[in-house]
């Protein structure tokens, strides 16, 4: 299981003209396709019209991809009612059976990887190597919790005691699951949450964010050709607040596993607590970081600053994971920072849906928006080191923001997270390196942390020292692969399960002990 046999999905290489001609062919034809949304409920839905929302292209605004009709809170109630009745039935289905539903949903979503990419660019502004590494990722989320089911939700497991009596031990689901998702990754988290959650014998109310409603869809379509019952899981498109609220208020819903902002989990996290008559929730969070990288004297500066330009800019900084701030050792920063504002200027910002482009959009105004005025409180300090240029021509239709470094005194002067494009470096003293680890231990996230030495036994004790959930030791600090890195953080960052991990599905679960005298 954790050796040669199990293999992850290849996907596509883009660097290969055989590959990558063919994906091109198969995805033109849904660049200018029109994607009606609407929720996918166990019962049918009329149209609203005036419950129902354009979307456009986060790098050019004037091109539309669909609409979503976003869903009521009378529907989100129904939609609770019929997972509710169809828990004990789909727990009682053997996880063999789940597991091959998941399995199918792989196979179809590798068939349909051109039309998933194009969606992936088209409403998320993901750069087509990110479309790539998407779809490969909720192809892996399926095939090892698949797996996984199977083992660990099978056979009840027989267990000796010191009597006549025998006992089993026996896993079922916990009952009905609500998963909320993010837009950054809304094919791989957004299924990754909701199979998870399935394939453990719960039934599922998906809320995909309401920036990738169409591509969640599309997903969950898949999932029920692939075999889903309806009523197992079901798609509830809209505002957070409003269907957010609605599920998390209810006593019925058993377990939240939630993917997003820190404030939002504990937005969540008070409302499960405040009801009344309700079971003690369950709260599987991943939520935000501030990641830094500490580079000692002896490191690479060239090899740093090709994972310091992938951790910090690759899908515009927008990953959980992304590298917020870079410590580097006084001796090595000034050769560092020379190239790594020679590498910026060699970036190329632009659509999505060119291979030459280095850098997308960012999600919509409202964040560019965030963005730009942290950049312009930095600007006016005189701490800009340096700036990728930004051609108008390519980027004047779309919510572009430049990728970015400035020089700043401790990660402390960071009030919050900023989700996109910006690098913070720190300068240290080879002697302050205690005081390092505790500003970023004390900083109190927790996602993840890279370190760059050739000095093995430092990065080794630092690794040990810093308090995160996924450390990365000489090279970048992103695209954790299903289980091979499993992903998910602590503190600020996420209540701790690790995504793509073994021991993931055992958070949706709970367990029976059967003793018998007979
Ligand atoms: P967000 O918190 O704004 O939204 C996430 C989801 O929560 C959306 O579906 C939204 O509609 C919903 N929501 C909003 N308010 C709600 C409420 N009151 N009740 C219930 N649901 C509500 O986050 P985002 O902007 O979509 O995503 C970016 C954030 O996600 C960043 O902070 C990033 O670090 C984090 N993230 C974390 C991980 C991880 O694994 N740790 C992975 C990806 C993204
Ligand atoms: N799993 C994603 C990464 O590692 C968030 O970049």
């Amino acid at each position: 299981i954790y050796g040669p046999k199990r293999k992850n999905s290849k996907g596509v290489n883009l660097n290969i003209r055989s590959h990558y001609q063919p994906l091109m062919d198969a995805m033109a034809s849904f660049m200018d396709k029109q994607y009606p949304a609407k929720p996918l409920l166990a019962f049918d839905v009329e149209d609203d019209a005036a419950n129902t929302h354009q979307v456009t292209s986060p790098y050019d605004r004037r091109q539309t991809v669909g609409s979503v009709q976003w869903t009521s809170k009378e529907q989100a109630a129904k939609a609770v009612d019929a997972a509710w009745a169809a828990f004990p039935r789909w727990e009682a289905t053997p996880a063999a059976e789940r597991a091959a539903i998941l399995r199918r949903l792989a196979d179809l979503m590798e068939e349909h990887m051109p039309e998933l990419m194009t969606l992936c660019s088209r409403e998320g502004g993901k750069l087509l190597t990110d479309g790539v590494d998407e779809i490969k990722e909720a192809v892996d989320f399926c095939r090892y919790y698949a797996m996984r089911a199977e083992e660990s939700f099978g056979e009840p497991i027989d267990l000796p005691g010191p009597t006549g009596e025998s006992n089993q031990l026996v896993m079922g689901g916990k009952g009905v699951f609500a998963a909320i998702s993010p837009w950054n990754f809304p094919v791989a988290i957004f299924c990754g949450q909701v199979v998870a959650a399935a394939v453990s014998g719960n039934t599922v109310l998906a809320k995909p964010a309401e920036q990738t409603s169409i591509v969640a869809h599309r997903v969950i379509e898949l999932l029920h050709e692939a075999g889903m019952p309806r009523d197992v899981v079901q798609l509830l498109p809209g505002d957070g607040p409003t269907v957010g609220s609605v599920l998390t208020s209810d006593p019925r819903i058993t377990g939240v596993v939630f993917t997003g902002g820190t404030d939002t989990a504990q937005i969540i996290n008070r409302a499960l607590v405040a009801r009344e008559n309700a079971p003690l929730p369950t709260l599987i969070a991943e939520t935000g970081g501030m990641n830094a990288m500490i580079v000692d004297s002896t490191a690479l500066p060239e090899q740093v600053v090709v994972d310091v330009i992938q951790s910090a800019f690759q899908s515009a900084g927008q990953r959980c994971s992304a590298l917020r701030v870079l410590y580097l050792q006084d001796d090595v920063a000034d050769r560092v920072i020379e190239i790594l504002k020679g590498a910026m200027n060699e970036l190329r910002i632009g659509d999505p849906r060119d291979l030459g482009t280095d850098v997308g959009p960012v999600i919509d105004e409202d964040a560019r928006n965030g963005l730009l005025e942290h950049i312009e409180k930095l600007k006016g300090e005189n701490r800009l080191v340096a700036e990728t240029p930004m051609a108008a021509e390519h980027t004047q239709d779309g919510t572009f923001v430049a990728p970015a470094a400035f020089i700043i005194d401790s990660i402390d002067a960071l009030t919050r997270e900023q989700f996109g494009p910006i690098l913070h470096i720190v300068r240290y003293k080879a002697n302050a390196i205690d005081q390092v680890i505790n500003d970023i231990n004390g900083r109190g996230y927790g996602l993840t942390f890279g370190v760059h030495s050739r000095n093995e036994s430092f990065a080794a004790e630092i690794a040990q020292k810093i308090r995160v959930g996924n450390v990365y030791i000489n090279r970048n600090i992103i695209g954790a692969v299903v289980g091979v890195q499993p992903f998910g953080g602590q503190g600020l960052s996420g209540t701790g399960p690790k995504a793509g991990g073994p021991h993931y599905l055992l958070r949706f679960a709970t367990e029976k002990t059967i003793t018998n005298n007979t």
